[in-house]
């Protein structure tokens, strides 16, 4: 159930009015609810609950340590694609013994510093890649547990620019050189096989392509293991999609409990890597509307926020709810484009939109919780804004909003640079 309720016409998150947040903290501001996000972490947890299993939530989507605490408290694992990641995830208190290393380009410094750190498990994208992990484990004389990331080459039906398990994709090993690139990596000395990893997309509505996924990977378990390779885990990746605007999703809980009965009796631990679906609906984007500036032929409403703060409806043409935080009964509704002030005709968060509002009103931009603030920039020299959770009736500031000096504070003007 949505913690995102009106309460005599007013939005509130959990018990928390959202007025009395921008009140607060200012605008633009991100606000999150701990209970959705401890909600959607239950589903996949509780539906694994009948097999060894661990949930590494993936950071990227939303890195704030205070989320990733309220996941670690939970018992969560984590998927890091950076040393940033890591550093992100130790810092809120994890195990790295529940870290998850995946991404195509892993530098040395990062290896070292995740072998240094005894993380769980490096999903290796590329042969090169196990070259330098086991060269660099032998330097460090640890043995690097390793899985091999395949690219099962499944349609995912997801937007193109967040599928990634379609042959010709950079990501992964193909399907048809895994085994021998499994045999390749049983022989190195400095490693360890560990597992099987998969992630085929993002944004995921139909648990088919998944379903197909998981049916390749465990063949080439099968396999590997018939070629004398033990393995302790298999991992299906992240993907599961969620409600955006009236979008069918995958029943999660109900795809979790299949997918035990599923791995019963195989003795092999089950890892998953959601991001999205843990974080995305347990956030919302505050904004005020600056003007509201009428054309011939268009109305904008300029709001303070921008594709700076929420750069998914001009990167992947992502429909993100907008509603008014206060519904006054003021006016007929309009068709408004929701504009932010970048100077950039592509600024645009949503196009359209009807709505009855005012110059200072301010507006709710939903599903907000992944990848938004995690993709936040400072174009325009704009600070990115504070991010708060909400806890039942509490309001906790987890982010400060940027100070603009702290902007261009490690930059240096001429003068300065040519100083010895
Ligand atoms: N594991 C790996 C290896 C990944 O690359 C990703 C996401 C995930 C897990 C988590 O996927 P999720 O469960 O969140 O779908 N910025 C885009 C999404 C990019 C996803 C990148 N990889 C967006 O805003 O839609």
């Amino acid at each position: 159930m949505s913690a995102l309720q009106r309460k005599a016409g007013a939005l509130h998150l959990e018990g928390v009015a959202l007025e009395d947040v921008a009140r607060r903290f200012g605008t633009p501001c991100y606000v999150y609810s701990r209970s959705m996000v401890e909600a959607a972490f239950r589903e996949f947890d509780e539906g694994l609950a009948g097999v060894d299993h661990l949930v590494c939530y993936a950071v990227k989507a939303n890195s704030n340590l205070a989320i990733l605490d309220v996941l670690r408290r939970m018992g969560a694992g984590f998927d890091i694609v950076s040393g940033g990641e890591l550093a992100r995830v130790l810092a809120a208190g994890a195990d790295a013994g529940r870290v998850l290393f995946s991404g195509v380009g892993k530098s040395e410094a990062e290896i070292r510093t995740a072998l240094a750190a005894r993380i769980h498990c490096f999903n290796v994208e590329s042969e090169p890649e196990l070259e330098r992990l086991d060269a660099l484990a032998g330097a460090l004389g640890v043995k690097a547990p390793i899985s091999l990331r395949v690219n099962p080459d499944v349609d995912a039906k997801t937007h193109p620019y967040i599928s990634t398990g379609l042959a010709g994709n950079k990501f992964g090993i193909p399907y048809g050189s895994a085994l021998e690139v499994y045999r390749r990596a049983a022989k190195l000395r400095n490693l360890e096989v560990h597992g099987i990893d998969c992630h085929i997309g993002s944004q995921i509505l139909e648990a088919a392509p998944l379903e197909e996924a998981v049916d390749r990977v465990l063949a080439l378990a099968d396999a590997v293991q018939a070629a004398g390779i033990r393995l302790k885990h298999v991992d299906f990746g992240g993907g599961f999609g969620i409600r955006y605007r009236d979008e069918a999703t995958i029943d999660v809980a109900a795809y979790t409990r299949t997918l035990a009965a599923r791995m019963q009796g195989r003795g092999l631990k089950v890892l998953l890597e959601p991001g999205r679906y843990i974080v995305g609906n347990a956030g919302v984007l505050l904004t005020r509307v600056e003007y509201l500036k009428v054309d011939k032929a268009k109305r904008f409403a300029v709001v303070d926020a921008s594709m700076s703060e929420l750069i998914r409806p001009m990167l992947y043409d992502a429909w993100h709810e907008i509603v008014p935080v206060t519904q006054s009964a003021r006016g007929e509704a309009l068709a408004y484009d929701i504009v932010g002030p970048i100077c950039e005709s592509t600024d645009v968060l949503g196009t359209g939109r009807s709505l009855a509002i005012a110059g200072g009103d301010l507006l709710a931009i939903l599903s907000a919780g992944a990848y938004a603030m995690a993709m936040a920039s400072n174009y325009n020299t704009r600070p990115r804004p504070a991010e708060v959770l909400v806890d039942g009736d509490k309001a906790y500031e987890i982010r400060s909003r940027e100070r603009v000096e702290s902007l261009f504070a490690d930059e240096r003007t001429l003068d300065a640079a040519m100083k010895p």
